[in-house]
């Protein structure tokens, strides 16, 4: 009988876990990587691959300061008045250049508020844009996998470590660690560095 009821009260008990973590995991702002449906659906695989823009043309802010930065419409306009001018998406873009607005692109990498990530050193320390990123050069549509994830808690707690998912503190102190005992770097592990 005992054996029973001692059954039954860890099935409570996993059980009250599990809710436990689903909520907790799912009532604060994660950080979030997901596609979004764009103003303009620019294809990051013809310019990179197929016409070998370097990201940094385009993404020039990255290597001096805290954000990578999106070009202006008057960078894409100076290939773009000439080419492909007469496809639909080049015309959203011309008419946005003749209002002389920027493109209200929508965001998809981001961290918390409360955290600071600069790019500038990562760049400078000769760390690849796709090493946080994926593999942006194949993308149609800029994305990433990310957030607190459910799965990645249940195996955390049943001791089995998986790699942390991108965007997360986890993820951003392994490599920290890594690139301390595998590059002499000097990546910091305190916590006022990040969260100030
Ligand atoms: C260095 C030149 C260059 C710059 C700068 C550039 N593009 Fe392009 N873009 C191209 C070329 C070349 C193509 C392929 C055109 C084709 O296939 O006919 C292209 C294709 C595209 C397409 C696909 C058009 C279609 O429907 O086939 C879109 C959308 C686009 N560019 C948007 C942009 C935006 C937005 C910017 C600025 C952020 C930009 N481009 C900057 C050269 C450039
Ligand atoms: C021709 C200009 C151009 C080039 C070259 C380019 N990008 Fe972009 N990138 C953009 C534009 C425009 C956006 C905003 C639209 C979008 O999210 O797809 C963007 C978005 C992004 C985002 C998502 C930003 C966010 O909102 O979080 C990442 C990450 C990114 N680019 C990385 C790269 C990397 C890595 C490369 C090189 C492999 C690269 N880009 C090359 C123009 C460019
Ligand atoms: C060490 C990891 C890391 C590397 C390396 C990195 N990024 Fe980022 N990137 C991030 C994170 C994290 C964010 C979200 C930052 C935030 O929310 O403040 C981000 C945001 C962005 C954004 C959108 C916001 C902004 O800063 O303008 C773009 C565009 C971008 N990255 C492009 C690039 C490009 C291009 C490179 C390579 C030249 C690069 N990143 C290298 C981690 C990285
Ligand atoms: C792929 C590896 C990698 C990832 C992921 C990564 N970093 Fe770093 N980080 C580095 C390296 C390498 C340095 C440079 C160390 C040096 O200069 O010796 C660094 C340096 C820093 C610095 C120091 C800035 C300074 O001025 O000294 C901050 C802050 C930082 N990272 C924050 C973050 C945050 C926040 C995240 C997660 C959102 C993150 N990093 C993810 C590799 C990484
Ligand atoms: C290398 C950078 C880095 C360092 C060092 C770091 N953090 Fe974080 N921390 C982050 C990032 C990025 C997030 C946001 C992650 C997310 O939303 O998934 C975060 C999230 C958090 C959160 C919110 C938890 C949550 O699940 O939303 C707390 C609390 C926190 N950190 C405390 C600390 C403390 C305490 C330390 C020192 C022992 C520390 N952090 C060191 C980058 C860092």
């Amino acid at each position: 009988m005992s054996a029973k009821a001692g059954v039954g009260a860890l099935g409570a008990l996993l059980l009250a876990v599990l809710v436990f973590l689903a909520l907790s995991s799912w009532s604060r702002q994660p950080a979030v990587a997901q596609a979004s449906v764009q103003p303009i659906n620019f294809p990051h695989n013809v310019h990179v691959q197929t016409y070998k823009i370097d990201c940094q043309y385009c993404h020039a802010d990255a290597r001096r300061s805290e954000y990578a930065g999106l070009p202006s419409v008057t960078r894409c306009m100076g290939c773009h008045k000439i080419t492909a001018a007469d496809k639909p998406e080049i015309k959203k873009l011309a008419e946005y250049a003749a209002k002389r607005e920027p493109v209200p692109w929508v965001r998809v990498f981001k961290v918390p508020e409360f955290t600071y990530f600069p790019h500038k050193p990562h760049i400078r320390a000769g760390v690849a844009c796709q090493s946080c990123h994926g593999p942006v050069e194949t993308m149609t549509t800029a994305a990433g996998r990310t957030g607190p994830r459910l799965v990645n808690d249940l195996l955390n707690l049943t001791g089995v470590r998986p790699a942390a998912p991108a965007l997360t503190m986890g993820w951003c102190i392994d490599c920290h660690r890594d690139q301390n005992a595998t590059r002499g770097a000097k990546a910091p592990l305190d916590c006022v560095t990040c969260h100030h």
